[in-house]
């Protein structure tokens, strides 16, 4: 039986793109789990020894495997060898990718680009290009027409499913698409996702990748030998089914079109040897919910929000044989879903709030008292000065600042942001500004934050005038 349902756009720029914003679907408010804000600044800490050590792991296990596979050419043995090698370096890689572009993995920012760019380029994603969307799929998560890594358009099929195991398809489109911007075509995926201003970047990148691609050939061609193709660039092909293994997971069979995770995301627990190549990324409505928790904190935000949340898939296996029972009812009915029990709580829409509503006094020179000078170096207090919204906030050198609340990329809130040194990071896209002069750091931010002068007197803040 076929269905007589039309098929979706899944595209961003056809008519889904303009039916999802006139269904208020497009940078929507998203539910989110309750979480004391105390509590959230700790899960949000950062550090650099735990990444660091499992970097240093997943370095050694490709040099190792490497090594092994070469030193196995001319036998049989080199086949699983480089299989490993592979999905080590080809497949692995996503994890390492993910995370340190959302720059959540290290605390010292440099250490997030050191892994991001080489991960990206084993992943064959333009580093500039792949930042932009993934923003967009944290921004508007299966949500059909705004979302570019919906990977199972529907009606999906358990054929298809098996077909982008290989990876044939998808490394080589990847693969397509840097020669296509290296060669300055023009991208209406682009053209949407990316900013002008960073699109240069795109196709500079792209050339960077088709460079170190044609030197590979080259070496191959002239030693008459696979071997360097399969040491360098073939990996995107023949290791990306670990990419697949795990990806398929997030968000297959789960419904579309809703600001809630916990019905379009999935946390699967999983074996400690999935989860050091996965990085932790089996508690993806937690990632979703929460994109600021680095993969090392995301176990104990689990345990945390789990009341809130649907009951976890137990394990893997479990994992994929819901996914196959959806596929096989979505193939013949697209609208088929999968049912979730989730909790009636309340959650929060789209903010976190711990401030305070403000409106102390003026004092006779014109400045107005914001209380108490109390905030420890790293925290902050949002203030509502006759309404208009702003975060007072202690950098971790310990000087205190006074800056809109409001993120300047989207509608989320800095309270509940991470401060790291001088700097402030968004909890919805890893954005960061320099509480100093309210200039963005780190993209997506385009846009400075305006900030307001401040004053101690007496142990109390103050700042110049009202909104
Ligand atoms: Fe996107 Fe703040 S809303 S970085």
């Amino acid at each position: 039986m076929t269905t007589t349902i039309p098929a979706r756009d899944y595209s961003l720029v056809g008519s889904e793109s303009a039916r999802a914003e006139e269904r208020g679907l497009a940078e929507g408010k998203w539910f989110q789990a309750e979480v004391a804000p105390d509590r959230m600044q700790q899960l949000m800490e950062r550090r650099d020894l735990r990444p660091l050590a499992d970097t240093i792991i997943w370095v050694g296990l490709i040099i190792g495997l490497g090594a092994l596979a070469w030193s196995l050419r001319g036998s049989w043995w080199a086949l699983p060898a480089f299989i490993a090698y592979g999905a080590v370096l080809g497949g692995a890689a996503d994890a390492r990718w993910h995370e340190s572009g959302h720059g959540t993995a290290f605390r010292t920012p440099w250490l997030n680009d050191v892994v991001y760019y080489p991960a990206s380029f084993l992943l064959a994603r333009g580093a500039t290009h792949w930042r932009w969307s993934h923003f967009r799929h944290h921004t508007d998560t299966i949500i059909v027409g705004r979302d570019a890594e919906i990977v199972f358009p529907r009606p999906p099929s358990v054929g298809r499913l098996a077909w982008t195991f290989t990876h044939i398809q998808g490394g080589l489109t990847l693969i397509g698409t840097v020669f296509k911007h290296a060669a300055g075509w023009k991208d209406p995926v682009v053209d949407v996702l990316v900013p002008e201003g960073d699109r240069k970047r795109v196709a500079w990148e792209a050339r960077i990748y088709v460079g170190i691609w044609l030197a590979v050939i080259v070496w191959s061609i002239a030693t008459t030998s696979l071997y360097p193709l399969l040491l360098i660039g073939g990996p995107t092909i023949y290791g990306g089914w670990l990419v697949v293994f795990f990806g398929v997971t997030q968000h297959a069979g789960l419904r579309e079109d809703v600001l809630d995770h916990r019905y379009s995301t999935r946390t699967v627990l999983m074996n400690p040897i999935f989860r050091f190549l996965y990085l932790n990324m089996n508690y993806h409505v937690e990632h979703h919910m929460f994109p600021a928790v680095p993969y090392y904190n995301l176990p104990a935000l689990h345990r945390e929000i789990r009341d809130q949340l649907a009951l976890p898939v137990p394990n893997t296996f479990a994992a994929y044989r819901e996914i196959v029972t959806a596929f096989r009812h979505q193939h013949v009915d697209p609208t088929w879903e999968l049912e979730r029990e989730v909790p009636d709580v309340p959650g929060v829409r789209g903010s976190i709030v711990q401030g305070f509503e403000w409106s102390g006094e003026t004092t006779n020179d014109g400045w107005l008292d914001l209380g108490p000078g109390d905030l420890a170096a790293g925290q902050s207090r949002a203030v509502t000065i006759d309404g208009s919204e702003r975060l007072l906030a202690c950098t971790e050198d310990g000087d205190m600042v006074l800056i809109d609340r409001m993120c300047t990329h989207g509608d989320a809130d800095l309270a509940g942001g991470t401060i790291l040194g001088c700097e402030i990071e968004c909890p919805k896209h890893n954005g960061r500004f320099d509480l100093r002069t309210g200039e963005g750091t780190r993209r997506p931010i385009k846009e400075a934050l305006t900030t307001y002068p401040i004053r101690m007197r007496d142990g109390r803040v103050e700042t110049f005038g009202t909104s």
